[in-house]
């Protein structure tokens, strides 16, 4: 038997709030990238998130106190795949970061995230973060009425592979509305034709993690921070995407968007 799966279509006031928030998501992406340096260390990128999604957008960070993360964003370094939280670790040259900013505005989330480089990147470093997001984009591009789940996941899961990289299974992207994670699940691998079909008015996140080494992962022991195991390198790239009648619209965009 299948279970039953709801998936949420938004209406036209659900999906220009939702154009808001997604819009706010990416604009933090954009004032905290002066601030990605060597020196500083991954809670002061925190705390900057925090104040500018509170004060200046009178917003709410999404992240802070969900099922008991302590930080208002993620911060994942080098060979931590996601769910980094930010602490007293000093970013330095040649390390790469994600920062993943996930604000509420008038009861509807936006979620977004980007690849940073702290300072010149090594080739390995580029490498990975180029080939994550445009396995974002290939999976992105996938996006109209009457494709698949597993359309989506078959674009990202071919292209990082035919790059001898590998893509996280355990973790996914998801339906995304008034709450955080909602139906469906975005896997990042699968087999065109399979899943669900994608209909006009569904929004969801693509966020394929890439490893440079395996796709296998392990839970540090702070229970949140994801890290591969062999410690390859993994680099994450997210938007939030809505379908629309002839393909999708991305939400999270924002001047310095890539
Ligand atoms: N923003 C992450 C995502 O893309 C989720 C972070 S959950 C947290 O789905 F609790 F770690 F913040
Ligand atoms: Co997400
Ligand atoms: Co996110």
């Amino acid at each position: 038997m299948r279970s039953t799966q709801v998936v949420p279509i938004k209406n036209q006031d659900e999906i220009e709030k939702m154009r808001i928030s997604g819009r706010m998501a990416a604009e933090v992406l954009d004032m905290i990238t002066e601030h990605v340096r060597p020196g500083v260390t991954t809670d002061e990128l925190n705390t900057l998130c925090h104040d500018y999604i509170t004060n200046v957008q009178q917003a709410t960070p999404a992240p802070l106190n969900y099922r008991g993360f302590p930080k208002s964003i993620c911060t994942s370094l080098n060979h931590q795949v996601c769910h980094g939280i930010p602490g007293d670790r000093v970013l330095k040259k040649k390390d790469i970061v994600n920062i993943d900013v996930t604000v509420i505005k008038d009861g509807y989330h936006g979620d977004t995230s980007r690849m940073y480089y702290i300072g010149e990147p090594t080739v390995k470093g580029r490498r990975i973060c180029e080939i994550a997001y445009e396995s974002l984009l290939r999976g992105i591009d996938v996006v109209k009425p009457g494709a698949t789940l597993g359309d989506i996941g078959h674009a990202i899961q071919v292209y990082a592979e035919g790059e001898r990289c590998s893509v996280v299974q355990e973790y996914c992207g998801h339906g995304i509305g008034r709450d955080f994670h909602e139906e469906p699940q975005i896997l990042h691998y699968g087999k065109p034709g399979q899943g669900l079909v994608l209909q006009p008015g569904m929004v969801f996140t693509i966020e394929p993690m890439i490893n440079a080494g395996k796709r296998h992962v392990k839970l540090l022991g702070d229970d949140w921070t994801v890290v591969t195991k062999d410690r390859s390198l993994s680099a994450q790239w997210e938007h939030t995407v809505l379908v629309t009648e002839t393909g999708y619209e991305l939400f999270t965009l924002s001047p310095q968007s890539v």
